[in-house]
Parts: C-alpha cells; structure tokens; sequence
C-alpha cells in the first residue's frame, strides 16, 4: 500500500468510528474520532496535493467539521442530552437533509444559442431527450437514458447541460457528484437511491426529469483510489441507473453525465451511458461566434477584427476565449483607474484597439494541448456511440 493509501486506509477507520458512535448518540467519542480523520485527510491533501481525489477529502474535512460543531453546540445547549438523540442526517439549523443537500441551489439560465458551436452535440441530445419526450410511441425499442458529454476542459460540457434543462420543461437536478462522496459514510447510497426515487417520482407525476452529474469522474475514481464507501455509493448508482434503463419504459428519468477525464471511468459505467458525445474544442465558425459574444457589451476601435482573433486563438478553448476577452477589458478598466478617473461618473475606459488584443494573446497560451485533443480523440473512436 503506497504512503497516501495509507492515510486514506486511516482516516476512513476514524471516519467509520466516528458515524458509528454519532450514531449511538457518544458526541464526545464521536467528536474525537471526527477530528482524528480531519487531522489525517488535512496531512493528506498537504503532503501530497496532486492526489487524485483531493477535491473530495477536502469537502469531507469541511463536512467532519461542521459536525463538530454541530456537536459541540449541541452540548452547549443541551445540559442533559441522553433524553433526546440527534441523528448525523438532521441538522437543528439546516433543514435541508439526506439527498436534498446533494441537489445544487442555483437554476441554469442558460438558452441553447448561449451556446457556441456544437451543433453535432445539440443534435444528439436533442434526439436523446427531446425527441423521445414528444413522442415515446415511436421508440418500441426504448431510448438510452443515459448521455455521457466528454471532452477537453471548458468547452461548454456544463453550458450545454444547463442548456438542455433551461430549454425543456423537464426538472433538472443537478448534482455535484463529488459532494456525493463526502457526505456521511454509509448514508450516500441511500442518498442516491431517494435521490432517484425523488427523480422517477416527479417523472410519473409531473414531468421528465434530467439527473445532472457533473464531473463524473470524482464518483467513479479509478479502484486503487477507492475508499470504503465510495464502493458502495458506485454500485448504488449503477443499480439505479438499471433501474431508469430496464423497468422505466415510459418512464422520463434521464442521466447526463459529464466529465474532462472519460478515461477514468470504468466499463461498467460507460456502458450504462449509452449515449456518448465528445464536446469539441471549437473551430474558427464557433471561436468567432464567441468573440462576437463575449465582446458585445465593449467599446472596440475600428481596427479590431475579430476574424483575424478567431483564427489566432486556434486551440484555445471556450473559456479560454471568455478568459481572454475578459481579461483585455481589465487591462482598459485598470488604466482607467490609474489615471484616478474611474470615480468620476460616467468616465467610460477607452475603446479596446487590435494592439491590445494582440499584446494579452502573447501572453496566453491554450489550455488544451493537442496530445489532450488526440487522446479525446482516442477514446471516443474506442468508446464511441452517438
Ligand atoms: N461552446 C461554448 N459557447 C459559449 N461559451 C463557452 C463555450 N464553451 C465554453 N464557454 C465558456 O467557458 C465557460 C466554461 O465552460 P464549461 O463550464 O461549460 O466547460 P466544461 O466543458 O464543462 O469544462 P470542464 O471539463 O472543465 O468542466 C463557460 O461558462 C462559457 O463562458
Ligand atoms: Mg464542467
């Protein structure tokens, strides 16, 4: 067992300790065992701060620590607290338990021509989701209700799930799916079954829902990785996803997937996402089409063209582009505060010229390398299905 699997071998004993004793209402147990595991998953994530699931122990820290807490308050104001237990899964202040804390607050607003691009990517989730929707008596032979989007960073994989919800009248319920695995130990998979029932449930008597998991690679991890309870809340999830394939017939529950690294998932979970679909790095008609987008609320002078930007910014991603607008238009506001001018109403920055488009370009550089794009590549000719 290498020196990090160790670690993480520790702060799970203390972790499973800790729920165990919470359980049996042992506050003061529980608390020491709680910190225990803070103080491992803390060294953890110090000593070795590539490690793969980092992301997750460092939610799984906070989340020790708001019991804690939690705990601790408790004992303040409870002098004689045998007669009356609290549960690790009902907060006195937050109401909110089990998988609703899973389910993201924010609504997308996001509409189909915010994004850029990837008409073969909206062409396949339409046929996914929105056809089978308007007329499920066309598909006898049922309709995949999972859809994997991949590829490289910040290329609109979150923009167009969000897109899809915005233009359907389906309930979206996105999830994070690494605060899935930093929840309570033992319970996420409960989570993620009520989680689905909550889905199946709205889809019988409302209308479709779209699961929304984000980041899917960090529920996976690769098997060398797994902790305890990840196992369980992995298998739980492929259960459910039977669940919505087999039985749901005409039921609307549908699984979007999305991840960066589709090479860390294993068989079993892409071959429940039956639908797979690379999210491309955009060409000159969608790098222009963002230009054009991120740079309509500026004042530009005459001599910027923004077809010559779109050519030289090839490789550069959606964000990229976003970042890059972004950032020329901070260099103007930023002169326009050293001038001491940005306190007198009204005083506008000047207009952007082509120099200063050029200048920032220099200094960037894409963030997706082109052995990125081919291994993107590599995989979807492996595991393609559109
Ligand atoms: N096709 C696009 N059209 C318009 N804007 C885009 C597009 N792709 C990316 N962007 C811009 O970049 C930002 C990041 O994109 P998004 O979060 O969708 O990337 P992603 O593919 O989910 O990346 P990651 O794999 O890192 O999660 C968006 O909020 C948007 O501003
Ligand atoms: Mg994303």
């Amino acid at each position: 067992m290498s020196a990090p699997q160790e670690l993480e071998r520790k702060a799970m004993d203390h972790a499973a300790e800790a729920i165990h004793f919470d359980k049996e209402g042992e506050r003061n147990l529980a608390t020491t065992s709680y910190k225990k595991a803070v103080e491992i998953l803390t060294r953890l994530v110090r000593l070795y701060p590539d490690y793969g699931l980092n992301r997750i122990y460092v939610q799984r820290v906070m989340t020790y620590q708001e019991r804690i807490k939690l705990l601790r308050d408790y004992e303040f104001t409870n002098p004689h607290p045998q007669e009356e237990r609290i549960s690790p899964n009902s907060s006195s202040r937050n109401k909110k338990t089990g998988y609703a804390s899973l389910v993201l607050r924010e609504k997308p607003n996001v509409r189909w021509e915010d994004v850029i691009g990837l008409e073969q990517a909206k062409k396949a989730i339409k046929e996914a989701v929105v056809y089978p929707i308007q007329r499920p008596d066309l598909f006898p032979l049922g309709w995949p209700r999972g859809i994997l989007l991949f590829g490289p960073p910040g290329c609109g994989k979150t923009l167009l799930a969000a897109a899809v919800a915005t233009e359907m009248d389906a309930a979206f319920i996105p999830i994070d799916a690494a605060s899935i695995m930093s929840k309570w130990l033992g319970e996420s998979e409960q989570n993620v079954a009520q989680l689905f029932t909550f889905a199946r449930e709205t889809a019988l008597r409302e209308r479709p829902a779209i699961i929304f998991m984000d980041e899917l690679d960090s529920l996976v991890g690769t098997h060398s990785h797994e902790v305890g309870g990840e196992v369980r809340v992995r298998n739980q999830f492929l259960k459910e996803m039977d669940g919505i394939i087999d039985k749901g017939k005409n039921i609307h529950v549908y699984v979007v997937g999305a991840t960066n690294k589709p090479w860390s998932l294993d068989w079993p979970f892409i071959r429940r996402f039956q639908k797979r679909i690379l999210v491309q790095i955009p060409n000159y008609e969608a790098r222009l089409g963002m230009f054009k987008l991120y740079t309509v609320h500026f004042s530009l002078a005459p001599d910027v063209n923004l077809q010559e930007l779109a050519k030289l910014s090839e490789g550069g991603s959606g964000s990229d582009i976003r970042d890059f607008c972004q950032s020329v238009r901070l260099k103007v506001i930023g002169e326009l505060f050293e001038a001491g001018q940005a306190n007198l109403k009204l005083a506008q920055p000047r207009p952007i010229s082509m120099y200063d488009f050029k200048e920032t370009l220099k200094e960037r550089k894409p963030s997706v390398s082109p052995e990125m794009l081919e291994s993107y590549t590599k995989w979807f000719e492996a595991f393609k299905a559109l």
